[in-house]
């Protein structure tokens, strides 16, 4: 079975993202197709990236580090979900990437996004940064106007025609996790 993990990646008190990832787990859960985990970044306690020899080498020092590590290896594939900062994802989130390499590559992606334009500059930028960690970004995503799927701009309220939306992404998310899940086996297996 393939491990998905909805990773939720704003921090902030009063965040509109928890509900939105939490939306995500339920629609999620009643799926046969993978198992899904929601993995809040909150929990995680990165500070600011301290770890001293580039993550590419994968020689993680902090206990944090090898923590989170163990967490996003153990998935398959990820959906995303973002909020949009001054047109891009959350400076938590970039920094939560940013302290892991292996763990992320050879996998698939989805993006679930919310802000006043949906949060597709968010997702934008996102998909540059996928492609240096090498996760295989799928086209269909799901996003969230401000205006539209939440009342007062802070109570979660999804129009139900996203339901569709996250059905169709995670279809392309599960065919792609399990698509480079050889790819990893065969990566594993010892030459002959
Ligand atoms: C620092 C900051 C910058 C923001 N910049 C944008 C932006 O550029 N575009 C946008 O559509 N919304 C922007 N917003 C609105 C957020 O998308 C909205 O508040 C969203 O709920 C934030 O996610 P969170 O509640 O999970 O933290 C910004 C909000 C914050 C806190």
């Amino acid at each position: 079975m393939l491990n998905v993990g909805i990773i939720l990646g704003s921090t902030r008190p009063n965040r509109n993202g928890e509900a939105v990832a939490k939306w995500v787990l339920e629609q999620a859960k009643s799926r046969t197709d993978a198992s899904y985990e929601l993995v809040d970044i909150k929990d995680y306690d990165l500070p600011l990236l301290d770890e001293p020899i580039p993550p590419s080498q994968g020689k993680y020092s902090q206990p944090h580090t090898k923590r989170w590590a163990e967490k996003i290896a153990s998935f398959d594939a990820f959906v995303f979900v973002t909020p949009e900062y001054n047109h891009s994802t959350s400076g938590a989130l970039k920094n939560a990437i940013d302290f892991l390499y292996g763990e992320w590559n050879n996998k698939a992606a989805g993006f679930v996004s919310y802000g006043s334009a949906g949060g597709a500059r968010a997702v934008e930028a996102l998909r540059l940064i996928m492609a240096e960690i090498q996760i295989a970004d799928v086209r269909a995503q799901v996003m969230f106007s401000l205006f539209t799927d939440f009342k007062n701009f802070s109570e979660f309220a999804p129009d139900p025609r996203h339901d569709a939306e996250l059905d169709a992404m995670l279809k392309q998310v599960v065919g792609w996790g399990t698509a480079l899940k050889t790819v990893r086996d065969a990566a594993a297996k010892p030459s002959a």
